[in-house]
Formats: structure tokens, sequence, C-alpha cells
């Protein structure tokens, strides 16, 4: 047995110099025991790592991708897993592409909690404001469940790049200077501040900026997991969270920033770079201004949404896209197989058809704003294949929450829902799309909404395919004259 000890939890460099000597040695992955230890030996001891026996070989970047998300899993066994993987894809380079196999099918899940760590790491750390020896930091609390500080470090330094600040872990703690980035052990709970005068300018601001009316209290405790309530002084507001998270961030930059000095040219670089992000916050905080800023925020949000159980198998949330002053809000069903792969709303053959609807209606796509009433992909797995499977009564329930928020946001003139699943969520209530077709209606938040049929169904349709096709071009010829009117 070989025995490989990698230098950290999340040491990819380490892994991959290994993994690459072994798998051109013919080292099969039985034959490996891999090990985390403080200092990095490759192939310690008496060890002889065999000679090369294999010619080299190159990797798709994919799976590149896929190991360096891997590697941070909390998952003891993940270096041996991406090891196995690593010899089948030498002995065949397509090996990573069934989508089938047991354990590209375990390595991807992995992957995708690794990513969804991340953006709830993103989502829900909190600053608190404190005094050191330099001046003000802020610090924050943060309990990842995978190795991925190191990783997302990059994320903080370019959101607060000009604010000195710490995030205290479990496992390790990352602190910025403005110019730097170090490490140092990892803290407790009792390491990091609580309380202090910034909370109550967060929860001043986000209780100016939401209308109360539309608080949902049990909606929004159900979305944060508990685990985070207590390193965020919203949560005594908690209906509030979502609006303008980024705009309390901007603000908080503009506030570090006005107590920075630049001294040295560097400084001075960040100084004027902080200038910029301190006149997006005043913009972003102007009433009614602030539309991006919290757009940004629900969308990290909803990439770490476990609201229903769709978001297990589904590869990640697929979000709204368009402009935010957009006319015309359209909403479809839920994304289908090639948008949950692409992350984007309607770019498969549904998609494709009704673009090209769109164009014969005269109504330009890129100026209008695509959702769907439900964010995640359903499917069932048959062989190698996921066959789009409708989704029910509570999913539509759970995912209304995200366009409650998109609408709020967006507020379009004019709303548009493919099929029965988005008019389902938009009215609260089953409806029938022959009967309401062509005519405006009242949605359940008081919008003016319009009702047509699925463009899928335009595919489905197998006699009256042309006569179906041209009804539904006419409707959005409709719709795309109403939204100029009312402009
Ligand atoms: N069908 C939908 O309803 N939405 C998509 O994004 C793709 C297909």
């Amino acid at each position: 047995m070989l025995v490989v000890r990698l230098e950290a939890e999340d040491d990819l460099d380490g892994w991959r110099e290994a993994a690459r000597a072994l798998a051109l040695a013919d080292v099969p992955p039985s034959q490996v025991d891999w090990a985390v230890g403080a200092i990095r030996s490759l192939f310690g001891g008496a060890q002889q790592l065999p000679p090369p026996t294999r010619p080299t070989f190159s990797v798709p970047k994919p799976f590149l991708d896929l190991a360096a998300l891997v590697v941070c899993h909390r998952e003891p066994e993940r270096f041996g897993l991406l090891y196995a993987l690593l010899c089948r894809i030498r002995d065949n380079r397509q090996a990573m592409e069934d989508r089938a196999d047991p354990l590209v099918q375990r390595l991807e899940r992995m992957a995708k909690e690794v990513r969804r760590d991340a953006h709830k790491m993103h989502a829900f750390v909190r600053f608190r404001e404190v005094e050191d020896d330099g001046g003000v930091r802020m610090v924050a609390w943060f309990e990842p469940d995978n190795h991925i500080v190191r990783r997302e470090a990059g994320f903080f330094v370019r959101r607060f790049a000009v604010m000195r600040w710490s995030i205290l872990t479990p496992e390790l703690c990352i602190h910025w200077d403005c110019e730097r980035l170090t490490e140092s052990p990892g803290a407790t709970r009792a390491d990091a501040p609580d309380g202090d005068p910034i909370e109550e300018t967060w929860k001043t601001y986000y209780a100016s900026i939401f209308n109360p009316a539309r608080l949902k209290i049990k909606a929004m405790t159900k979305e944060m997991p508990k685990k985070y309530w207590k390193n965020m002084p919203e949560t005594a507001l908690v209906g509030e969270l979502i609006a303008g998270a980024r705009g309390r961030e901007l603000e908080m930059v503009e506030r570090s920033r006005s107590k920075a000095i630049p001294e040295s040219g560097r400084d001075l670089e960040l100084a004027l770079a902080g200038e910029a992000e301190a006149r997006q916050a005043e913009r972003a905080l102007q009433p009614g201004g602030n539309m991006l800023g919290a757009w940004e925020a629900l969308l990290a949000d909803a990439k770490a949404c476990t609201r229903c159980s769709l978001y297990g198998p589904a590869t990640q949330t697929v979000f709204g896209e368009g402009p935010l002053d957009a006319h015309i809000m359209f909403v479809g069903e839920q994304p289908g197989d090639q948008e949950d792969l692409a992350g984007r709303p309607f770019i498969g053959p549904a998609g494709q058809l009704f673009n090209r609807a769109l164009g014969e209606a005269g109504v330009d796509r890129s100026t209008t704003y695509v959702t769907n009433a439900v964010k995640h992909f359903k499917f069932e797995p048959r062989g190698k294949r996921r066959i789009h499977s409708k989704p029910g009564g509570p999913e539509i329930d759970a995912c209304r929450w995200w366009i409650d928020q998109e609408r709020v946001l967006i507020k379009p003139p004019v709303t548009v829902a493919l099929g029965a699943t988005a008019a389902r969520s938009l009215f609260g209530k089953t409806v029938t799309i022959g009967a309401m077709r062509g005519k405006p209606h009242r949605a359940a938040d008081g919008g003016e909404t319009w009702v047509t049929v699925h463009p899928s169904f335009l595919l489905r349709v197998q006699d009256r395919q042309e006569e179906e096709y041209a009804r539904f071009v006419e409707d959005l010829r409709a719709i795309g004259e109403r939204a100029k009117a009312l402009a």
C-alpha cells in the first residue's frame, strides 16, 4: 500500500501531483491510502513509487473543475474517489460523460454540495465592527460544512477589497488587510464579537426598504437554515432579509473606506476602487435605486435554495434573467435538461421555439425578463437520460417565494404565464388556459397578467402544429403591443 500525505484538507495541487504520478505508474486505486498531515509527503518513508509505465495523458477540463470542488468536500474518501475516476479517464477520456455511472454521480453530488456550501457562505456571512491595533476591522463567524474557506477567500477579497476584515471558522481563519490575505488556525464562536452598533444600522436599513405588507416570516425562516440564525442580526427582522443585502454590504464598504487614508500607490488604487464602490453604494441606497443590489442578493440566496426536495437531484438553481426594468416578464414552468446544465432559462428546444415565435411577433427577448415558476429541474432518471417530470402543487408553492421576490423587484407592467404551471403559480389556483387566453387578467398580487400556451406544447402537438404556432405568435404580438402601450 502506498501512503500519500497531503498538506491540507483542500490540497488540490498535492492531490494532482500525486494522482498524476500514480496513474502514470499504473498504481491501482485500491493500493493507495490518502491522508492529510501537516507536512506533505507524497510517497513518504521507505516507499518507492514505481516508474511510469504509461504514456502521459491529458484530462478534460470538466474533470479538473470537478476535482477542484470535490477536494473541498468533508468526505474522507474524496481523494481516493477522484483518483479512481482519474484512472478511468486515463483509459477512456469519455468516462466522465456517463452520467448514470455511480462514481460520476457520487462525485457530482459532492461537487454540488460544495457549491451550495459556498453559496451559503456568500449569502450568510455577517460582519461585526471591532477596533484593533490597525483601526476598524470587520469580523465574522461562520461554520461551513466543507473545507471551503480558502477556496472562497477570493470572493470576499473582491467584494470587500477596501475593508479590513477577518472570517473566523472552526477549521481556518482568513484575514484581509486591504493588501494581503493571511491565515491562522481555526477559532471558536467565543473568539468572534457579538452584537455591536452596526447591527442597528442594518436592522434600520432593512426595516426601511421593505414593504411590511409582504412579510412572509414562515417562508423566510424556512429558507434560512437555523444554523446561521445566531450570526445574523437581521433575524430579529427575519421577514425582511432578502432585499438589499448587497446594498448593505456596499454601505459597509463605504463606512470602512472613509476611515482608510491612502499612503502608497497601492492604497490609492484601492481607495479609488473604494470610491467607485461607494458611489455605487450611494446609488444603490437611494429609494427605488436598489434593484440590482437586491436582485443580486436574491440570486445568491436562490442559488442556495433548499425549500423543496427538487434541489437534491438537480444540478443548480436556474434563476430568471433579463433587464430589471423589463416591461414584460415571461414565466415558464421549470428548467429542462439543458437549462439545468447551463443554469439559464429557455435555452433548449422549447427556448429555441420561443425565440423564433418572439422574433415573428416583433418582441425582442433581450428586452424581457424570462423566468420559471419552479427554479429546479424535476426529472426521472431513465438510463443515461433525464426525463422531464411535471412539478406538483407543493413544489410550485414552495418556489413561489422566489417569483414573488422577482416580481416585487421588477414590477413588470405585463406578466405572461406560459402554460398551466406558470398560471397556477401566478394566480394561486388552477386555471384553464383556453378560457383565459387573449385578454389581460389580474394575478394574485394584482399585476396585469396574460396567459398563453407553453412553447413545449407546440413541440408536442402533432396535427394542428402550424395553426397552434400561429396562434401563439398572435398572443405574443398582442402582449408586445400591450406592453408598448403601457410603457
Ligand atoms: N421549459 C420551461 O418552462 N422553462 C425553461 O426554462 C425551459 C423549458
